[in-house]
């Protein structure tokens, strides 16, 4: 089997459209998201091969629009914070443009907010035993937590686009993670780790451009 057969069997099972047809969405149609249709997504997205199968992540489906605002304005409190620190000064450009890009998902019918509860595996308790830093120790692991998570993030994004609708996985947000988890009534030990407008997308989507996989791919 060539490239171009492997190509078409993807093609042939779905992959190439369910996966290749995504692009983010930050404008959306104020259709609701039914629950049947948000259980759906959450059902593939937990799918997501885990550390451990130990399922580390946790969904939060915001329908209400006062605490969609709320969120809205907590990320906007956490920005009016930041552009206050002197480190930022000058840069009132570049915090309106993040401000742009974190706050949008105000703007769809239904806000997913996704946990993450903490894991350790015995590969890390014994680097705890040995009482390495915290940065020694993501350098031996790479966060296998925030790996799990990010995978189940990504079949949510792809389950909600083979139902029609448009998502934008968004980490901008987690700025005002400790507001945000307040507001949602999230205890610790969970953390936000994203968030995920979800809705008919406003417009054509239109996937973005990818380099070959010549560039990012070597066989030694
Ligand atoms: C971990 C992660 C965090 C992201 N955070 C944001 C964000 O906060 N705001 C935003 O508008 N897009 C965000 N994105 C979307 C990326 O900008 C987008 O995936 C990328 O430009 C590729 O475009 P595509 O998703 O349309 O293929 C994020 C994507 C990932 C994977």
């Amino acid at each position: 089997m060539d490239t171009d057969d492997a190509r078409g069997r993807l093609a042939r099972a779905g992959l190439r459209s369910a996966v290749g047809g995504r692009a983010s969405v930050r404008r959306f149609l104020p259709d609701p998201v039914p629950r049947e249709h948000v259980t759906a997504m959450v059902e593939l997205a937990v799918r997501a091969a885990n550390a451990g199968n130990a399922q580390m992540w946790r969904f939060v489906a915001v329908e209400d629009v006062v605490i969609q605002v709320a969120m809205r304005q907590a990320v906007d409190d956490a920005l009016d914070e930041m552009a206050a620190w002197p480190e930022l000064a000058g840069k009132g450009n570049e915090i309106k443009a993040l401000r742009a890009y974190a706050t949008f998902f105000v703007d769809a019918p239904l806000v997913m907010a996704v946990f993450g509860l903490p894991y350790f595996s015995r590969g890390d308790e014994m680097l705890l035993a040995r009482g390495l830093g915290v940065e020694e120790r993501d350098r031996l692991r790479a966060r296998p937590d925030l790996q799990s998570i990010g995978a189940a993030v990504q079949l949510f994004c792809i389950a909600a686009h083979a139902l029609g609708y448009g998502t934008c996985w968004m980490t901008a947000p987690v700025l005002a993670a400790p507001a945000i988890e307040r507001l949602l009534g999230v205890e610790p030990p969970a953390k936000l780790v994203a968030v995920v407008p979800v809705g008919r997308p406003a417009g054509i989507v239109t996937p973005t451009s990818r380099l070959p996989a010549g560039d990012v791919l070597e066989f030694r």
